[in-house]
């Protein structure tokens, strides 16, 4: 083996090494190949976010407040969690924005119309638009002192 032939053959091994270890390098940062975008529920990665609201912005019964995506709905008298319901403000259809409609007691979508249940569930879909809707994803609340949060999981 010539010079000429020895420096290509230790140029293509070093190559080699220098990529594949640069290969690996990127796959190892504990990067699981998931987004850092914010989905739809607020959080990042699946984890939950918790949305706080104060108690005062819910004092009557069929009161509403919209928060960081969720929608708190005062359903009964009383200051139990059972008080109150918190759900998805923007409707999963494409994105309307849900508001309580407290004399026929459901959840409407403002772009298409579709009903909700204050449980969640579907009581008619779209209205003049193709597509369909699922059910309202319902969140856990907790009641502190003067305030009440949903943990959006
Ligand atoms: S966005 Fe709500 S029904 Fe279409």
């Amino acid at each position: 083996m010539d010079r000429k032939d020895f420096l290509i053959t230790v140029g293509k091994g070093v190559f080699l090494a220098c990529s594949g270890s640069c290969l690996l390098a990127a796959c190892s940062t504990g990067d699981d190949g998931g987004s850092n975008v914010p989905d739809t529920n607020g959080g990042t990665g699946g984890n939950p976010v918790d949305v706080t609201v104060n108690l005062s912005d819910l004092a009557t019964v069929g009161a509403q407040k919209t928060q960081n995506g969720v929608l708190f709905i005062r359903i009964s008298e009383g200051e139990t969690s059972s008080s109150f319901v918190a759900t998805e403000s923007l409707c999963p259809h494409q994105g309307g924005r849900l508001l309580f409609q407290g004399s026929a007691n459901l959840i409407e979508c403002q772009l298409h119309a579709a009903r909700f249940e204050v449980d969640g569930g579907i009581i008619r879909g779209p209205q003049n638009s193709s597509g369909s809707v699922r059910a309202l994803k319902i969140y856990t609340t907790t009641i502190n002192g003067s305030s009440i949060t949903a943990r959006k999981a």
